[in-house]
């Protein structure tokens, strides 16, 4: 609900398990690609939270039908009676991430429309890049008043080479997607690696995609006529894995993180380990233990470097340790403006420009009044929040919800002294 709040106590030691949930960003993924085909496709393991509430309407005025089975974390969706391509505007507007709608559309019925998703808090998020691509693809683009439509000259997409100026991680997924269905051979270059990417290649071939390369920075994909559908099994939330990891690090606890792939955090675990974190890494879990941490700098960087979505979290960590530390977020422009409502509680951060913070640590925290301005920022206030000292108020809880599961009882399980309010 848009008015609830969170109240947190802080100092709680905790302990025990917490398991991570389904990817939203593999979820989201799964939700555009299945459009592709007009078969079934049956996901598993699937996050029930904000945003993907939000794709699933979006499916759903397309014509698709969606069956939820939430005990079994199931989702079915049968895309056979999709009968528009032109994406209600107010979804559009919930989601910005709805742009990963316009190349399957555009792939299958050859035209699509929609209005521009806009930017949000961390950045303008242009779609330059997609258009480009759509463009080399052989599709004609046309401005409207909000947005754009898309059309396949001649009703089929060619394949084409493309070069990102810029590693973009959905920007890589949808010419991807779009590519499957185009006539002959796409070649993709300076390609995103992430793993929500691998897994989404992985599934489109499974539904008779020819896709090679997917996890490089180079992906060839060999055009067909039709996709069948499958079963797609959404992989684990690293980002869920990541914040959990330094949560349990920021309350100096014993806690084990379960059902994750610590492989898919990349640098953030060694650099962690190199900051004196106390791990023990798994197969499938991390376990945190007390550790004496200490400053290091770290620059955010497209997979396998530091992920810019457990930025913020780490900067919190940055203000509870001996020393100065550099924090560089150099993949978006509006990532670090949350910092103002740390040194609200106390913290010592400088910003030096919009991509760049130095951290003073240690600082002692005091509970405050907050408001979380995008999912990731407003995680860090909750962890804030755990370890100061005093009350904690979040509001625009909403942007939380849009990206963690019920995440206060899965705290409160830990032993976390949290409840939400709703007024
Ligand atoms: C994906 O966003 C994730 N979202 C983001 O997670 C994540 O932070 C980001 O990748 C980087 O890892 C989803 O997967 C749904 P980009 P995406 O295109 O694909 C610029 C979260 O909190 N750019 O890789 O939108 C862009 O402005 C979210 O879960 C253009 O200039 O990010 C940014 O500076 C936040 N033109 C840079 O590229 C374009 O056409 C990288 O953005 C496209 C992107």
């Amino acid at each position: 609900m848009a008015m609830d709040k969170f109240v947190i106590n802080g100092g709680a030691k905790l302990s025990g398990t917490i398991s991570v949930s389904g990817a939203k960003n593999s979820a989201l993924k799964i939700l555009a690609a299945l459009l592709l085909s007009d078969q079934k496709c049956i996901i598993n393991n699937f996050p029930f939270i904000e945003d993907t509430n939000i794709a699933i309407e979006i499916l759903k005025d397309l014509g698709a039908k969606v069956e939820i089975d939430k005990e079994r974390k199931m989702l079915i969706v049968d895309p056979s009676q999709v009968c528009k391509t032109n994406l209600d505007p107010i979804l559009v507007k919930k989601l910005r991430s709805s742009i990963l709608f316009a190349g399957p559309l555009l792939a299958r019925f050859g035209h699509v429309e929609m209005n521009h998703p806009g930017g949000c808090v961390i950045g303008r998020r242009p779609i330059n890049m997609f258009l480009d691509g759509f463009g080399k693809l052989g599709a004609e683009v046309e401005f409207t008043q909000e947005g754009f439509k898309l059309r396949a000259k001649e009703g089929k997409l060619k394949g084409a080479e493309i070069f990102f100026p810029q590693i973009t991680v959905t920007g890589t997924e949808t010419m991807m997607m779009t590519a499957v269905l185009a006539e002959g051979k796409t070649v993709l270059r300076n390609c995103a690696m992430e793993p929500e990417i691998l897994s989404l290649a992985e599934y489109l071939n499974k539904c008779g995609a020819r896709i090679k390369g997917a996890g490089t920075h180079t992906i060839e994909i060999q055009g067909v006529e039709k996709l069948l559908g499958s079963y797609f099994d959404v992989i684990a939330d690293r980002i869920e894995a990541g914040t959990f990891v330094m949560m349990g690090l920021l309350t100096n606890s014993e806690i084990k993180v379960e059902n994750c792939n610590p492989e898919h955090l990349g640098a953030v675990l060694p650099i962690l380990q190199k900051a004196g974190a106390k791990l023990e890494i798994g197969k499938d879990y991390i376990i945190t233990k007390p550790s004496q941490m200490k400053a290091i700098s770290v620059v955010t960087h497209e997979y396998p470097g530091f992920a810019t979505d457990l930025q913020s979290p780490y900067t919190l960590l940055m203000t509870q340790v001996q020393n100065q530390s550099i924090v560089h977020e150099s993949i978006f422009e509006g990532r670090l403006f949350f910092t103002d409502q740390l040194n609200s509680m106390g913290a010592n951060i400088i910003m030096c420009d919009p991509h760049r913070v130095v951290v003073n640590g240690p600082t002692k925290l005091y509970g405050k009044k907050l408001t979380s301005p995008d999912l990731r920022a407003g995680i860090t206030m909750v962890l804030a929040g755990m370890i100061a000292e005093g009350t904690t108020i979040i509001d625009n809880i909403y942007q939380i919800d849009r990206g963690y599961e019920n995440i206060e009882l899965r705290l409160q399980k830990l032993g976390a002294d949290i409840k939400r309010i709703t007024l």
